[in-house]
């Protein structure tokens, strides 16, 4: 647990066990490994551990988010490009795979790159030489590549969006990030320890979880995982005058989120009314939860939801929830 813990990878049930007993043997082999698990369970955060318990410690980590870069600029992000290769390329530049010299280039969301720039990555994992973008000379760099992906890549490889070698060539190594939902007492463990982070970070006394609190985050099922638990306990902790946390307001928010049962005895209302009356009240539920889950985060909660971010926006605004932007900090 020691080695671990400035990684500030915790979690003490069994399956985190084997996670940690893994990342400890992946480190010490110097090949591409395919991090995969649901958002939120910590693949970047195993990412780190491996690069820093391996060999190339002291050389850089460089971590890039595929799906963040704009698809025209993603091969000349990743491998550079030289003077004047195109209009705004005024001066030469090394590439994320050049910053990484010696160290280790992390692609996460791997599933995101344009089939071009899959078969820019094969040929660069079969020989580690590549060309800069615009650039005639190949160049050769000593690199290990992690790669992290919550798609379900072999879905992918059999609609044609990702490359099947680059699948195989992928997936030698590869290390599975449990759902929290299904680590055993570690929801328990990781509230604690946030708790404790925020009162340092914040320099306000500690607060202790309510068994009522603790109840509800060993009964809730985590869709967002341990980044969902981190938003939750964040807000609860600022928010709350408590010093026992019972997340009551969470709970409901999360747990109480069922679609509104209709009252036989007082449907005097016409069918149009008491739906368009039923709807209103599950769109406002369901955004509350969205926000609640993502920490008011509206971009993410309309990428969980899968709506487009303005409509979600829209429903955001027609219902006020808005404050729940300002309450993390
Ligand atoms: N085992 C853990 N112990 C402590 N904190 C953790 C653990 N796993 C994840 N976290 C925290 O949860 C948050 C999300 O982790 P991370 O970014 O590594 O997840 P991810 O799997 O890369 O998510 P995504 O798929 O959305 O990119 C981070 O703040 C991280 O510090
Ligand atoms: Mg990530």
């Amino acid at each position: 647990m020691e080695a671990y813990s400035r990684f500030n990878l915790l979690g003490s049930s069994e399956q985190f066990q084997k996670v940690l007993a893994k990342i400890h043997k992946l480190a010490a082999l110097d090949a591409t490994v395919l991090l995969s698990g649901e958002t939120g369970t910590g693949k970047e955060l195993a990412a780190r551990a491996i690069h820093y318990l391996s060999s190339r410690a002291d050389k850089p980590f460089v971590p890039v988010n595929c799906g963040a870069l704009a698809e025209s600029l993603i091969e000349s992000e990743l491998f550079g490009h030289e003077r004047g290769a195109f209009t705004d390329a005024k001066t030469a530049s090394n590439g994320l795979i050049g910053e990484a010299a010696g160290g280790t280039l992390f692609l996460d969301e791997v599933d995101t790159l344009s089939l071009k720039a899959q078969a820019a990555l094969l040929r660069f994992l079969q020989d580690r030489t590549y060309r800069r973008v615009g650039g005639g000379t190949l160049r050769q760099v000593d690199v290990r590549v992690l790669v992290a992906s919550n798609a379900d890549l072999p879905e992918r490889v059999q609609k044609r969006q990702f490359r099947q070698d680059l699948l195989y060539r992928l997936n030698v190594l590869s290390l599975h990030l449990p759902a929290l939902r299904d680590r055993e007492g570690d929801a328990g463990v990781l509230a604690r320890a946030v708790l404790q982070r925020l009162s340092h970070q914040y320099r306000l006394p500690l607060k202790q979880l309510h068994a009522e609190g603790l109840a509800f985050i060993q009964r809730y099922g985590w869709p967002g995982n341990v980044r969902e638990l981190e938003n939750i306990i964040h807000r609860e902790f600022l928010m709350s005058d408590d010093t026992e946390l019972r997340l009551r307001e969470s709970c409901e928010a999360l747990m109480g989120a069922a679609v509104p049962q209709v009252d036989i005895d007082s449907t005097d209302a016409p069918f149009r009314d008491a739906k368009a009356n039923a709807v209103a009240e599950f769109e406002r539920s369901y955004v509350r939860a969205m926000l609640v889950r993502t920490g008011g985060n509206i971009s993410q909660a309309a990428r969980l939801s899968k709506q487009e971010r303005s409509a979600f926006g829209k429903l955001v605004r027609k219902y006020k929830l808005g404050g729940f932007e300002g309450q993390v900090a």
